[in-house]
């Protein structure tokens, strides 16, 4: 009997592949219930990527909940064997609450762990398959890892808070240096030291230079008595070894592998090795997974352990080839080759474009005066658009856009999984709290605040640990306290002319704003050297401007 693929959709042509792949190379299949004890992810839920989930009263009484992870499930039921190695692949289907939507989703996975006595090549093994999985899906596709214990060590051996330690970890996150570079300054962190790290971030480069590449970043007196250092690098080399140039010849994946240091991960989870994986054209990750013996260790196991997880809803919207044969790639590669480049509409973004253009990236259509908002120059593979200040993270964000700039006051409000690569130095303004002139806050009272900007102001006044009673308005802020809506106002105050016109005054000073520019994390990949270019050459504008 003929098998007719074309009935199957695109998320069961790649699971049917990924089958295949994970089967060549030893892996039997994990088959799991769908519902657990609550009480179980309960227990677990620091680990899950939301708390929430479906539960259910099963007939003896007992809360259920619908399976949100096949990890946990995994390692709970098989047997914990520190001598031999069990090789697990799953395609099942989880439930969990969608950031999106806030309903609960019923999300396709598919992965692989591998639990047990795990040598470096075991490693390697499973960073292969990652690449390999990848590569089945889509000839444009690329696999970053990381090892966590070259940052960690470094980290652990500065003298800092614990709040400038998570700091410093969430610029490496974001690739945002300047960021970085003041909280160094703030610790008295050593200046070789802070330096590295600011060289770490920004590191993306080949799996076979790496190595190198990392020794030479550490490669300065303050470091060299770090041995959980030194063996951190050595671990990563061992794991990665089989990653060599030959294979990736063999499978034709050369320079599909890289590595990157701001790949986020869980700390109190993972350990060692983590990756990520995209693919050209979706704006996120498609893959992710590392080894994860801290999470085992917390559930009481004694084993090691690594895998990944594909998620399928990620690919849904790819152009899958019309023939679909599970032994090559199935994604049609995409056609996209321009940058595209959010500006913020307005005074601030005519700056900005001028700086893009003074980087080889002109397009002198967007001078022309009209009420146009999208303009290309072939020429240069470079496409403009103007959107609203506060929507170029969205578009950014969501990959619309590969790269934009937003104001930081718009960066702390939404929080936009993005790079964060360079301040601009320009749009400078600060979030502050003003008032009437006459104001004085009355501890006994739940203070009123109005506020365009109600995360900033919610956490501002957590750390002082202010009660607070937040009225969200949409602009014009200054009426609310006048008009005895509010007491005071959290707003951006640039040169003071608002305030001072009705009678207001600023009373605390939250954070110093200015505009910076962002990349989506996965456009990033792709278009690496023409981003870099770009944030080269404006850094280089803006210390000349300095
Ligand atoms: C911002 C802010 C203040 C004003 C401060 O408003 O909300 O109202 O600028 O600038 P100044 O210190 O130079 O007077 P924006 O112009 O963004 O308008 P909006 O209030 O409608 O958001």
């Amino acid at each position: 009997m003929n098998f007719d693929s074309s009935i199957l959709r695109n998320d069961e042509k790649i699971i049917f592949t990924l089958r295949a792949l994970y089967s060549r190379y030893g892996y039997s299949q994990y088959k799991m219930s769908k519902f657990e004890e609550y009480d179980f992810y309960g227990r677990n839920k620091d680990y899950l990527i939301s708390d929430r989930m479906i539960t259910f009263t099963d007939t003896n009484g007992k809360l259920m909940a619908l399976k949100p992870d096949v990890t946990l499930s995994i390692i709970k039921s098989i047997e914990d064997d520190e001598d031999s190695i069990q090789k697990l692949y799953y395609n099942e289907n989880v439930f969990r609450a969608s950031e999106t939507s806030g309903g609960f989703k019923e999300i396709m996975q598919a992965g692989l762990e591998c639990i047990g006595a795990l040598k470096p090549d075991d490693i390697g093994q499973v960073l292969q398959l990652a690449a390999l999985s990848l590569k089945e899906i889509s000839d444009d596709s690329i696999l970053e890892l990381t090892h966590l214990g070259i940052i960690a060590s470094i980290i652990d051996s500065l003298d800092i808070t614990d709040d400038s330690r998570q700091g410093i970890l969430r610029c490496i996150n974001e690739k945002n240096t300047d960021t970085m570079a003041a909280i160094c300054s703030e610790e008295k962190v050593e200046p070789s030291i802070a330096d590295a790290l600011s060289r770490l971030a920004l590191l993306y480069v080949d799996v076979e230079n790496a190595v190198s590449e990392i020794r030479n970043i550490v490669n300065i007196d303050a470091l060299k008595d770090n041995i959980g250092l030194s063996n951190a690098i050595s671990d990563f080399e061992m794991c990665i070894a089989s990653l060599n140039t030959d294979w990736q010849e063999k499978f034709g994946i050369s320079g599909m592998l890289k590595v990157d240091f701001s790949i986020e991960s869980d700390l109190k989870y993972y350990n060692g090795i983590v990756f990520n994986g995209f693919i050209n054209g979706i704006p996120t990750t498609v893959l992710s997974g590392g080894q994860y013996n801290k999470l085992m260790q917390k559930m009481g196991r004694k084993s090691h352990a690594i895998g990944f997880a594909v998620y399928l809803g990620a690919l849904e919207r790819l152009e899958i080839k019309d023939e679909f044969k599970p032994t090559s790639n199935i994604i049609v590669p995409s056609e996209k080759k321009f940058l595209n480049v959010a500006l913020p509409k307005g005074r601030l973004g005519e700056k900005v474009y001028d700086m893009f253009a003074r980087s080889g990236f002109e397009c002198p259509s967007i001078l022309e005066n009209n009420r146009k908002l999208i303009f290309e120059n072939e020429e240069r593979q470079v496409r403009y658009f103007w959107a609203k200040p506060s929507d170029v993270q969205i578009y950014v964000e969501r990959g619309a856009a590969d790269i934009g700039v937003a104001g930081k006051d718009i960066l702390l409000e939404y929080e936009p999984d993005v790079y964060e690569l360079l301040d601009l130095n320009i749009g400078k303004c600060r979030m502050c709290v003003a008032a009437p002139k006459d104001f004085r806050d009355n501890p006994d009272r739940t203070l009123k605040v109005a506020t365009k900007f109600s995360n900033i102001a919610r956490s501002y006044y957590a750390s002082i640990d202010r009660e607070i009673d937040i009225v969200h308005l949409n602009g014009s802020i200054e009426i609310a306290p006048i008009l005895g809506l509010t007491d005071v106002i959290v707003d951006i105050v640039e040169t003071g002319t608002t305030l001072k016109e009705n009678d207001l005054q600023v009373f605390e000073t939250i954070v110093p704003i200015s505009a910076r520019l962002i990349a989506n994390k996965a456009s990033y990949k792709f278009n690496s050297e023409k981003i870099m270019q770009i944030q080269r050459s404006i850094s280089e504008m803006v210390k000349g401007d300095n």
